[in-house]
């Protein structure tokens, strides 16, 4: 294959995914058309409007985190990796493969996406949203102007439930300490909830996913996006949509270009 011939492949699955995310029209950005199409750096503006919550401003997004150089943030994310592998604090376990802490950029990106727990294919490589909705997971990315590698992906439990059932309570309870470390370390500008469990758990609300996906909340200062996980979409297309919105406002609040608004 050409490289001119992989370039238009790529530029005709990116407008095939905004088309099927509802835009019904593209601007293509030059840098789309590079192979690696990564996010044209843009000056943060004002936050995007919600009924709910109006999240900070980027700059105002409190730094605390404990470790804030790369190689102090790289340890402590180690150090939690490896406490994370040793913890037989519930029964999951017993019949994991491997432990799944999560992937990706660890300083401060854009955006970290939490979902659930690990599912068959994440089990045996001991990576976050590598199935099928990993690869939807993937295209959304793709189609907000990231690569896998610019965000962090992390799951609220670390270990596979068996059957991929959902995780019980108190196996959430045991293991968000370890999101919350994570978080702490890698200090995300925003931070977007894949669907109800993740937003049950770290957010602590029984509200449920189509009631407040969408509308901007807040953990511990940073800026939240509760939307629906990416199976969902897999089996329920319509909501595409509704997710693809919720992460073009995350675009807007992060002053990045937002697909299908005119400059
Ligand atoms: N579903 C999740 O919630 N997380 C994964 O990593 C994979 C599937």
């Amino acid at each position: 294959m050409s490289a001119w011939t992989a370039i238009i492949d790529d530029v005709i699955d990116h407008v095939n995914l905004l088309k099927e995310l509802g835009e019904r029209s593209v601007e293509l950005d030059p840098a789309l058309m590079r192979a690696s199409a990564k996010p044209v750096p843009a000056p943060v503006s004002s936050p995007a409007q919600s009924s709910v919550f109006q999240p900070p401003s980027p700059a105002a997004a409190p730094a605390s985190s404990p470790a804030t150089t790369p190689e102090a943030r790289r340890a402590a994310l180690d150090e939690t990796s490896a406490r994370i592998d040793a913890c037989d604090a519930c029964a999951l376990r017993q019949q994991r493969t491997r432990s799944v802490p999560g992937q990706g950029n660890f300083n401060s990106p854009d955006v970290m996406f939490i979902g659930e727990a690990p599912g068959y294919e994440e089990d045996k490589q001991g990576l976050a949203f590598v199935g099928a909705a990993g690869q939807l997971l993937t295209k959304m990315i793709a189609a907000m102007g990231y690569t896998r590698d610019d965000v962090f992906i992390a799951n609220i439990c670390k270990c596979r439930p068996p059957g991929n059932r959902a995780p019980l309570p108190e196996e959430m309870q045991k293991c968000l300490p370890f999101l919350r470390e994570q978080i702490k370390i890698i200090r995300p500008k925003t931070i977007v909830l894949l669907g109800g469990t993740a937003i049950k758990a770290l957010l602590e609300t029984q509200a449920g996913v189509n009631r407040i996906q969408g509308q901007w909340t807040q953990y511990e200062g940073i800026p939240v996006m509760p939307t629906f996980h990416p199976s969902y979409l897999l089996r329920f297309e319509p909501a595409k949509h509704d997710a693809w919105r919720a992460l073009k406002l995350v675009l807007a609040h992060l002053g990045k270009p937002v697909p299908g608004t005119a400059k």
